[in-house]
């Protein structure tokens, strides 16, 4: 269904906080299928722009269109039912509880049924639905682990399984891969994208790795002080000059002084 009309639409969007411009001139089409890296410096305003487009933050002024419907003024739920979805942060997964029970939460949640008996949840459907999220992201093996006993990479490819039960066309994910390790960060990504290409997913998140970026993106917008200052090929953005200045320089810098 690879039509002309861009997917998602953001067109002039403003999100300000008192004195602070934390997004500017924001005029941005997604079509169906992009993989697009949204990089920055700390404070770029990478975060806003995904709280405002799955409606966790209502913009200054602007708009958000989703296959031509408004998005801004709609709760995060209604997003979430029309097919925008974003990582669970970990807070949103039951540590207590072991990787399958998540996994059959959301999914009664994402099919209408109510998350509050974990025996009405427990349907053929639903159990042949959860065998193939498990087996998709990799997750068989730690099926009956407990999350607070999960390795980080772990857990947060349960994020992503548990975002994506709800069958989105877009996610958002807001730095996958942060706290992976260099050895795991490659084999995380390659089963996230792999599945997620699979199912035709509009994929935006936002990355400070630049290896990363190379690899996983067709796109790259490069936000600085709330507004984009490239939007282009990954190869061709990690070359700019802007974003070597802007946004490269400054991760450096910021990886410096976090040591
Ligand atoms: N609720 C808020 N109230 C006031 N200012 C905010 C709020 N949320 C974000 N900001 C400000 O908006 C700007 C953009 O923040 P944002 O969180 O989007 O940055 P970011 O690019 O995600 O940075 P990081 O890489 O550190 O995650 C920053 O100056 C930040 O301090
Ligand atoms: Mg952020």
């Amino acid at each position: 269904m690879k039509g002309n009309s861009p997917i998602l639409e953001v067109r002039d969007l403003l999100k300000t906080f008192g004195a602070v411009v934390a997004a500017k001139d924001i005029n941005v089409d997604i079509s169906q299928g992009e993989i697009v890296g949204i990089i920055g410096a700390n404070g770029a305003g990478k975060t806003c722009f995904v709280n405002m487009v799955t409606g966790y933050l209502a913009p200054t002024e602007g708009s958000i269109k989703f296959e031509g419907t408004e998005l801004i003024g709609l709760e995060t739920r209604k997003i979430t039912h029309a097919g925008i979805s974003r990582s669970f942060q970990v807070s949103q997964v039951f540590h207590s509880m072991t990787v399958s029970e998540n996994l059959m939460i959301a999914l009664a949640i994402a099919n209408n049924r109510g998350a509050d008996a974990l025996s009405l949840m427990d349907t053929p459907d639903l159990r042949s639905k959860l065998d193939a999220v498990l087996k998709r992201y990799k997750l068989e093996p730690h099926r009956d682990s407990t999350v607070s006993a999960l390795a980080q990479g772990v857990r947060k490819l349960l994020d992503i399984a548990m975002a994506v039960v709800s069958k989105p066309r877009i996610l958002l994910l807001d730095e996958p891969t942060s706290g992976i390790s260099v050895e795991e960060k490659f084999d995380f990504m390659d089963i996230v994208m792999g599945a997620l290409k699979e199912d035709g997913v509009t994929v935006l998140f936002v990355e400070h790795d630049m290896e990363i970026v190379a690899r996983y993106v067709s796109r790259v917008l490069a936000f600085y002080q709330g507004e984009i200052i490239a939007d282009m090929p990954p190869k061709k953005a990690l070359a700019d000059e802007k974003v070597q200045e802007f946004v490269i320089g400054k991760e450096h810098h910021k990886k410096r002084n976090r040591t």
